[in-house]
Parts: structure tokens; sequence; C-alpha cells
């Protein structure tokens, strides 16, 4: 996990974006800022959870209190929430009335780190199925039991909770209910989605495409949707389901 204090007053970022983040002194390599969920807010400190893969990410680990970053954002648009939850349903004593569905929160990987913010802001109300290869890749549990209903970890090997993929999860759950009592929020690998989408629950997924300039100009993160070819970072991250098309 990475803290970064900002010089100034941080700038809100709501649940599904994300930011750049650049080191500065590290010469022109890696030339290109990288992509990193917002996580949470602490006062004005940034946090930021990330997985060390290459170059930027090992230096990521290196830095020390006192060392500078470059950081452009919030970026991309949000998950939906309020506007989701609830549907008009008629009873005889209000003619109207509000039904909330249950969110229905999917993470694979670093996905955690996009939907923390959202289960944070809807504490105790989401059935969260989060998963890794083993005990060991599942983070944060003590946190994600405190802000969900229900948590359900999920591992390749067995070592902690169901054994199977997140979705295998998400889906043994669903078996007998109505997948239009939930609403889906899902981050992950594209084969996590594809996955998550087939489930039947509509809902969001936000998508981990490779981004370059994160602010729409390059290209470089283009998705395949039902209506043609989008930026995962401008007209993403966030799509709805049936939106994308995996192959
Ligand atoms: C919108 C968005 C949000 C993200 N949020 C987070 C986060 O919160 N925490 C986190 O740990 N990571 C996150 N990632 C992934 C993160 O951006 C990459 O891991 C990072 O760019 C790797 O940089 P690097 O220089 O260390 O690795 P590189 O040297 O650039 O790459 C190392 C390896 O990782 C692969 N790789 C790089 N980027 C991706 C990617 N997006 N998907 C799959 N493989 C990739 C490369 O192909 C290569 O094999 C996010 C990506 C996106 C697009
Ligand atoms: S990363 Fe450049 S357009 Fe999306």
């Amino acid at each position: 996990m990475g803290f970064f204090a900002a010089d100034g007053p941080l700038p809100e970022a709501n649940p599904g974006q994300f930011f750049m983040l650049g080191v500065k002194n590290c010469g022109d390599d890696p030339l290109l800022k990288r992509p990193f969920c917002y996580f949470r807010k602490r006062g004005n400190t940034l946090e930021i959870l990330y997985r060390i893969v290459g170059k930027m990410t090992s230096i990521m680990k290196g830095l020390r209190p006192g060392d500078e970053v470059e950081i452009l954002g919030p970026l991309g648009n949000v998950y939906p929430v309020e506007e989701v939850f609830f549907e008009c349903k008629k009873t005889e004593k209000t003619e109207k009335t509000k039904k909330t569905k249950n969110p229905l929160v999917i993470a694979g990987g670093t996905g955690i780190a996009s939907v923390y913010p959202l289960l944070e802001g809807l504490p105790g109300r989401a059935f969260l199925f989060y998963g890794g290869r083993s005990k060991k890749d599942v983070l944060l549990s003590r946190e994600l039991r405190a802000v969900s209903k229900k948590f359900i970890p999920a591992t390749d090997d067995g070592s902690l909770g169901f054994k199977g993929t997140s979705v295998d999860a998400a889906r043994d759950f669903l078996n007998g209910r109505a997948p239009d009592d939930f609403v889906l929020y899902a981050c992950g690998p594209n084969g996590m989605l594809k996955a998550a989408s087939a489930l039947g629950v509509q809902g969001y997924i936000a998508s981990e495409e490779k981004m370059a300039c994160g602010i729409g100009v390059c290209l470089g993160c283009a998705v395949r949707t039902k209506d043609g070819y989008k930026r995962a970072c401008k007209d993403g991250p966030v799509f709805k389901t049936g939106e994308l098309l995996f192959d």
C-alpha cells in the first residue's frame, strides 16, 4: 500500500475513479504514468493499494517519506449508486414506496481497490465476493468484513473460504435467489469481468485495460463495446453490464 500526502487540499474522488501516478526524479524510465484506483483517503493523504508487477510498482515500493510523486486525477467515471438502488413499488398503504436492491460486489486481484470505497460508502449493505489464488492473496479481510453485509472470500486452492473463483462463489450464492434483487459491481481481470457479466445480474463492471495517457487522447486503452470502440480511461473505466464485448 502507498500513502501519498498532498501539498494542498486533495480533490474529491469517488468510487470507480483512478489516478495516474508518476515518480519524480527517475529520469525517463518509466516514461509514462501508471493508473491506480482511488482506494481511500484519510485526511490529506491519498492511499493506493498496489501489487508489485514491474518497473513503476517496484520504484513505488522503494519510495521513502519525503520522496515526491506526480499524481493526476481523479480521472474516469464512477460507479452509479443511489439511482440504481431504489425502484418505486406500489403498496396498499403508501401507493409508492422504495425497494432497495442489494449490492453484489465481485472483485479479483487489485480490483478490490476499486470497489473498496464503494463498500465504505454503503456500510453493511453489500454482499462481497473477493478472491485470489490462495489465502495470502486475499487482502484486507478484517476491513472488508467490517464494511460488508456478508464477505465471502474465495481461493483457487481452497485455503480460505469458497474453493474456486469469486465469480463461482457469487454464482453459488445466487442459486435460488432472484437476480433482479441485486445490482452488480465488479472489478478485476477481463476473464473475471466476462464471467461476472454472465451471471444475469444487471449492474456495472470496471475495466483495468492498460492505459498510457489516462485522459482520452492516445487511444491506447480502446475497449470493444456494443456501440463500437470506447476509451476505458475517458468513457469508463466503469461500464454497464452487457456494454463491453469480450473476446
Ligand atoms: C483504471 C486502472 C486502475 C488500476 N488500479 C490498480 C490498483 O489500484 N492497484 C494495482 O496494483 N494496479 C492497478 N492497476 C494496474 C496497474 O496500472 C499496473 O499494474 C501498473 O501499470 C504496472 O506498472 P509497472 O510499471 O509496475 O509494470 P509494467 O512494467 O508496466 O508491467 C508489468 C507487467 O504487468 C502487465 N500490466 C501492466 N498494466 C496492466 C494492466 N492494467 N492489466 C494487466 N496487466 C498489466 C504488463 O503487461 C507486464 O506484463 C490499474 C489499472 C487500470 C487501467
Ligand atoms: S489511455 Fe490514452 S486514451 Fe485512454
